[in-house]
């Protein structure tokens, strides 16, 4: 089977891209990473993925003003020019416009970290500890022109600890990201799938998956 050109849309340190680029070291993982894509030059994840031999490269969305659009377009006219055709958003801190997830739909995944539908946006953390939710997690799912919307494609979920801040919660949620997201990428990759759950430790950490098997 042929693996898809899978792009991968950045805005900082990259550690789901990292997950990623890891997950793509297996041949028989779905993708296969070609550009790595920034809208800030100082991002972290750019020299990282260069680290994986990726192509990795920033086109600064403050050079376009308020025009969102063509911003759009120049990351589109990149990515076409790398033959990407699967998106993966990760920590990609730019609402898109309806253009271009209309362009990629279907081919345009986003990690979010929370169960959704509840605490799409921003602040997810504090609003599951503020709410005392005892469980908390993150959702992959297909971008649509709602923010954190679109349908899902697979969840984790792990424990909130008593005494947990905003920090440990993040780092434990980070850690179920990391398990889900390459899984949900090479379920897309391969038309997807029913979700089942499966359980698995990692670092010490329990991560309940609910996913299709890939
Ligand atoms: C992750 O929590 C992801 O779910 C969210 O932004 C964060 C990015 O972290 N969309 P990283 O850059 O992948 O480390």
């Amino acid at each position: 089977m042929s693996r898809k050109r899978l792009g991968i849309l950045i805005s900082g340190r990259g550690s789901n891209m990292e997950a990623l680029l890891k997950a793509a070291q297996d041949p028989a993982w779905p993708c296969e990473p070609v550009l790595v894509l920034a809208n800030k030059p100082d991002a972290g994840g750019l020299e990282k993925a260069r680290g994986f031999g990726v192509k990795a490269v920033a086109i600064d969305h403050k050079i376009f003003g308020k025009n969102r659009e063509a911003f759009d377009r120049a990351m589109n006219e990149t990515l076409e020019a790398e033959g990407v055709e699967l998106i993966a958003l990760a920590g990609f801190m730019r609402v898109l416009t309806p253009w271009f997830v209309n362009q990629w739909a279907g081919r345009l995944i986003n990690i979010h970290p929370a169960l959704l539908p509840k605490y799409p946006g921003v602040d997810t953390h504090n609003r599951a500890l503020a709410a005392g939710d005892l469980v908390h997690g993150c959702t992959v799912h297909q971008v649509t022109a709602g923010v954190d919307e679109g349908p899902v494609i697979g969840s984790a979920e792990v424990d909130v600890a008593p005494g947990d801040t905003e920090v440990t919660l993040a780092a434990r949620v980070l850690k179920a990201e990391h398990v889900l997201y390459p899984r949900c990428l090479a379920s897309v990759a391969r038309g997807g799938g029913t979700r089942v759950r499966d359980d698995v430790v990692v670092e010490g950490i329990t991560v309940r998956v609910f996913a299709p098997r890939a």
